[in-house]
């Protein structure tokens, strides 16, 4: 391997969300919960960020710019960046889009809180599978708009869409948008072709606008094909596509994301409240990272394929109880310990105060997830194995 994916990297002392700012999000009203031991020793498996260095190819173009020595306002104009995404999309998924529809935002959840309020009159309502990533329903909620779920159904860990259901609800004439969420998070599935199809089916019979959060797409576990929904239906202007580099390449706070209209009258809504200024490291360190990042991103993904296998023998050997399968993508293992556990502890805090790691419970993914928590496993394996061996101790230690 060219990368070192083993090396830990201490992230005390940085302001991460995954050290050292956690009990707001995870602890909510209770910010007083007590850890298992101190905060330096927690292992940190919540956040959906990675503890691996950012590829070298970005930290280079990064100092780059830096050593220009200025870093005034800056503009995405010209269409290098623009043509270095198409690049990527094309490349990697045959998805040739119109690069007049694209728009930059500083991040997939604010522009999700944006194009709804733009999308939706104040009684209608928006359309998510659960479980579901929670800044859909924070984006729902923080524009007054009710909430409307389908469950997916779990076949012994693997997930899939419930069209019956789904169908019913996209008829109800006051749902206006459908957050599809492709790869799945937390589940982790990639939607098939037929998947898509069906579901953007519906949604158009039912004229039903698609924000597609395809933030994941680029994660993909071997042997998984990603195909973007609007590759699907090149002629549609009801489709909103959101990507980034930001999951790819650990370039969270870049704050940096794609988004393509494609249809005229919101996306002129988006630019007259988004203008083109952008943060000029983002802008560098993005685009390299789709010019320059695809072996890095190779090797991740082998990195990252290994500790799933890890973790699922891990699992059958520890705790054959657990119902969980492979993700198809992300770096996110979703699964069901209601076996050991039950479905009414809050599991952010057991684990939290039980066995010192940190990682989110169903309780933070809206619905349909009790029982179940969500582990990143963007981490140097020997992390891994230090969280997973605290996790085994405390759920033997609660009988
Ligand atoms: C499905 C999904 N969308 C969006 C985000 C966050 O996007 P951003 O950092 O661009 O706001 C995440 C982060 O975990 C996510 O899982």
């Amino acid at each position: 391997m060219k990368y070192n994916f083993d090396k830990i990297i201490n992230r005390h002392g940085t302001n991460a969300m995954s050290a050292e700012g956690f009990r707001e999000y995870l602890f909510g009203d209770n910010p007083e919960i007590k850890c298992a031991c101190a905060d330096e020793d927690l292992v940190s498996m919540w956040i959906a960020d990675m503890d691996f260095a950012i590829a070298p190819e970005i930290l280079n173009a990064i100092k780059q710019r830096l050593d220009q020595q200025i870093l005034g306002y800056t503009q995405l104009s010209g269409d290098s960046y623009t043509q270095a995404f198409l690049n990527w999309t094309k490349s990697r998924y045959q998805f040739d889009f119109n690069p007049e529809h694209l728009v930059n935002s500083s991040g997939i959840v604010p522009a999700l809180f944006d194009l709804l309020k733009y999308l939706c009159k104040p009684d209608e309502k928006v359309l998510i599978h659960t479980p579901s990533y929670g800044f859909f329903k924070h984006a729902a909620d923080g524009n007054n708009l009710e909430l409307v779920c389908s469950a997916l159904k779990s076949d012994n860990g693997y997930y899939r869409i419930d069209f019956e259901d789904f169908e019913k609800k996209a008829q109800d004439t006051k749902v206006t948008v459908f957050i599809l969420c492709n790869p799945h998070n937390p589940t982790g599935r990639v939607w098939s072709i037929e998947e898509l199809t069906r579901l953007a089916t519906i949604c158009f019979d039912n004229n039903i606008t698609i924000i597609a959060d395809e933030i994941h797409c680029d994660l993909l576990r071997k042997g998984q094909t990603f195909t973007p929904l609007a590759a699907l239906f090149p002629e549609s202007d009801k489709i909103v596509t959101c990507m980034a580099a930001s999951k790819t390449f650990n370039l969270a706070d870049l704050m940096f994301a794609n988004l393509i209209i494609p249809h005229d009258e919101l996306r002129d809504k988006w630019q007259q409240e988004h203008f083109p200024i952008v943060n000029p490291l983002s802008l560098v360190g993005v685009q390299a990272a789709y010019e320059k990042g695809g072996n890095w991103l190779d090797e991740l993904t082998d990195y990252l394929d290994n500790n799933f296998d890890y973790l699922d023998k891990y699992l059958k050997q520890n705790l054959p109880k657990v119902v969980f399968q492979i993700s198809q993508s992300t770096y996110l293992a979703w699964v069901d310990i209601s076996a050991y556990l039950g479905k009414e502890i809050n599991l952010t805090e057991f684990f939290a105060m039980n066995a010192g790691v940190l990682l989110e419970g169903g309780n933070m993914f809206v619905g349909n997830a009790d029982g179940c928590i969500r582990l990143n496993l963007a981490c140097p394996l020997a992390k891994l194995k230090d969280g997973l061996e605290k996790i085994n101790q405390a759920i033997k230690d609660y009988k």
